[in-house]
């Protein structure tokens, strides 16, 4: 039977009893909104803990003022009953007063990877999620911590906070969850309207059409500006690059994987996508 903890004492006391039974523990941020690219990062957990823990908290810190954090999707029971069917131990549904207590000092900065991409069209986004993420750790004390590819900069920027806070606790990723149509399962996708979310697979078909120019061999720059007027004819682009996976800088010769990464608004929805792969 999975537990449901909305508080921090309730569920430090399990995992102190998990802990002392020498159980190795899991866990799986998340905002709910779950589909089934979440329940995937909750089957890699399965595999690699004894326990798994998912929280669900739509974090106040990290949505811009003219963001959806009002509109955002609150699905908690169709959440919990997804959750109790992939077995899982715990579910942490925690409010905003347990998670950023008056006087708690939690001003953890991001480096210069926050201020690129997303980080420069949604200033404090990352900070944000570095916050809660951070918090998250503290009350939770997992030995592996699960995040998605989907959110590629996300992943770098919590890998790179966690190597220097958390030294113990390891990240592993979870390869991005799809539509049969190629769209990259999304939280937001519920906001597309029925004409939207027919144009909406378009983004990913092109980015796989960028990853085969350059397997070709040409030139990275002119096909991302070939492949970014054609986006431009469903979306309204607001990044697309190509640039070294590992550091999210220029390619070099040193480079040995290469991320394509956008962002797109389709109406007033923003979605996002990439695709990694091997320079070869
Ligand atoms: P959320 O958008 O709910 O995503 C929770 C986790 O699921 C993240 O690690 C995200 O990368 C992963 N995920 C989402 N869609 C996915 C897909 N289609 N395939 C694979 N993984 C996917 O990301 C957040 O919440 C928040 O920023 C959070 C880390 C919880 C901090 O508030």
């Amino acid at each position: 039977m999975m537990q449901v903890f909305s508080t921090i004492t309730a569920l430090q006391t399990t995992l102190d009893d998990w802990q002392d039974k020498g159980n190795k523990i899991a866990f799986v941020p998340t905002m709910g909104g779950l589909h089934a690219g979440h329940l995937a990062l909750v089957e890699l957990a399965k595999q690699k803990a004894d326990k798994v823990v998912v929280s669900v908290f739509v974090n106040p810190t990290q949505f811009g003022e003219n963001e959806d954090f009002d509109q955002y999707p609150n699905t908690l029971e169709k959440d919990t009953t997804l959750l109790e069917q992939h077995q899982v131990d715990g579910l942490f549904t925690p409010s905003v007063e347990q998670i950023y207590p008056q006087g708690l000092d939690s001003d953890i900065k991001v480096a210069e990877l926050g201020d690129i991409l997303c980080g420069d069209s949604r200033p404090g986004h990352f900070d944000g999620v570095v916050q809660v993420v951070h918090r998250l750790f503290d009350i939770v004390e997992p030995d592996v911590a699960i995040f998605g590819q989907k959110d590629y900069q996300q992943l770098l920027i919590v890998t790179q906070m966690t190597r220097q806070y958390f030294p113990a606790i390891k990240v592993l990723s979870q390869a991005t969850v799809r539509e049969k149509d190629g769209l990259a399962m999304s939280t937001r996708n519920q906001y597309l309207s029925t004409s939207e979310r027919k144009v909406a697979p378009n983004l990913y078909k092109n980015l796989l059409d960028i990853k085969e120019k350059i397997q070709e061999k040409q030139e990275i720059d002119a096909i991302i500006k070939t492949v970014k007027k054609q986006i431009q004819q469903d979306f309204k682009v607001d990044y697309l690059e190509a640039l070294d996976a590992n550091t999210l800088k220029q390619i070099t010769d040193n480079t040995s994987k290469i991320a394509i990464l956008c962002a797109v608004f389709l109406g007033s929805t923003r979605l996002i996508d990439n695709i990694i792969f091997n320079k070869g």
